[in-house]
């Protein structure tokens, strides 16, 4: 599997024919599928302060975060203690977290929150303390929300920065990550340079979750910056590149597919795919409004290395896409391919978001399930609405307009 070989520069002949022939599917939709908690509301968006505080070189970064409580990550130059000050928005800050050190990480845990609620906080390390910045509890399960999905940021910030910046434009309630943040996990400093300090201008304010790709190569860094909830597989510390959430309508399933790929776990019978199987039939995941899983291997890609390598991957094509299928899942995303990718499979959207920063791909091959291919750098802006859940693929260097749309529908 030719993973980890720097992408070649986009073959723009094959890219023009294909902006040209590729579809912008407008109001196409999907089965419909069931809910047990009732959704209600319009989408409302926050006003996100342009600020970017630079007091320390990574963060603060707002990490996994529910209705009533966050974790704020950031780290200093030198090893010191460090705190978060709070508030309600407005109010002054008046309660104290203090940070669990890892080094020069720091990572604070805010509890006794309400959900849906701005809060105000300073991060303080080494007699350093940031401006005021805002983060936003998780709303009600009924509520609708926006979220981003971006993926392959490495190796050019300078994209996934003028990335970021669109999409903040937009204002998300959170970011999800589909991978390969970095080009290489093992190197420190390609955490600060390559995702923390483009994320910086929208991580101070919503929350970021991240799948494990193939470049973070499950370097201790992954862990080490991430907050996702423990899992209870793959022993202590908690090793979470398995974990889901609920935010708003909606319920999302992450997976270190890296993990079916590389025979950590076979994905016929092992912890992992028990849990993954509780995880899909789970109360959360049945009572959301959208049911979401991403990782960061697709099942299939039309795009993928140098037109000589795999154009499917068996564990999720054959495996998990049928089992997204049985529990009335609404969209698996993924990365990999540097690329914009939509079809889907087994009634379940499929959906390749990789145009983060890193070089682009181009095409190779035909795939019956793909219905839209581009090769643009991108983000995936979602509006989870009690109706629908549409999906719209932006090109940061574009005028403002989605090159692609999709609208996944409910009864
Ligand atoms: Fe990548
Ligand atoms: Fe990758």
């Amino acid at each position: 599997m030719p993973m980890g070989l720097l992408r070649p520069a986009t073959a723009l002949a094959l890219t023009a024919i294909l902006a040209l022939t590729a579809i912008l599917a407008l109001g196409c939709s999907d089965d419909s599928k069931k809910s047990a908690v009732t959704c209600e509301g319009d989408l409302t968006t926050r006003t996100l302060p342009e600020l970017i505080d630079t007091t320390f070189p990574i963060g603060p970064i707002v990490l996994h975060t529910t209705g009533t409580t966050t974790t704020i990550m950031w780290e200093s130059e030198d090893p010191c203690t460090g705190e978060i000050v709070y508030g309600a928005k407005g109010a002054p800050l008046s309660r104290t977290a203090a940070a669990a050190i890892n080094g020069r990480i720091y990572k604070a845990a805010l509890d006794g929150l309400k959900p849906g609620v701005e809060y105000d906080y300073r991060a303080r390390a080494c007699d350093l303390e940031t401006a005021t910045l805002t983060f936003a509890t998780a709303p009600a399960p009924t509520a609708p929300v926006r979220f981003a999905v971006i993926g392959d940021t490495q190796s050019h910030p300078e994209i996934s920065s003028t990335a970021f910046a669109s999409m903040k434009g937009h204002a998300p309630a959170f970011i999800m990550h589909a991978g390969d943040e970095v080009e290489d996990g093992t190197i420190r400093d390609q955490w600060r340079d390559e995702i923390f300090t483009p994320l910086r201008q929208l991580g101070h304010y919503v929350p970021y979750w991240s799948t494990m790709g193939n470049h973070e190569n499950n370097a201790q860094f992954y862990y080490d910056y991430s907050d996702n909830p423990y899992t209870g597989i793959f022993g202590e510390p908690a090793r979470g590149a398995f974990y889901s959430f609920t935010f708003g309508t909606v319920f999302f399933l992450v997976v270190d597919t890296n993990n079916f790929l590389l025979g950590l776990a076979t994905y016929e019978e092992s912890d992992v795919t028990d849990w993954i199987r509780k995880q899909l039939a789970s109360e959360a995941a049945q009572n959301a409004t959208w049911r979401l899983a991403i990782g960061h291997h697709w099942a299939f890609s039309e795009s993928w290395g140098h037109c000589d390598g795999i154009a499917r991957f068996s564990a999720i094509d054959e495996w998990l896409m049928p089992l997204l299928e049985e529990h009335d899942f609404h969209a698996y995303f993924a990365g990999h391919t540097h690329a914009y990718e939509r079809g889907s499979a087994h009634g379940v959207t499929h959906i390749i978001s990789g145009g983060g920063g890193g070089d682009l791909d181009h095409w190779c091959r035909d795939i019956q399930e793909v219905e839209v291919t581009q090769y643009r750098h991108h983000y995936v802006l979602a509006d989870a609405t009690c109706d629908s859940l549409t999906l719209r693929a932006f090109d940061p260097t574009d005028s403002g307009e989605p090159f692609d749309t999709v609208v996944i529908t409910r009864d």
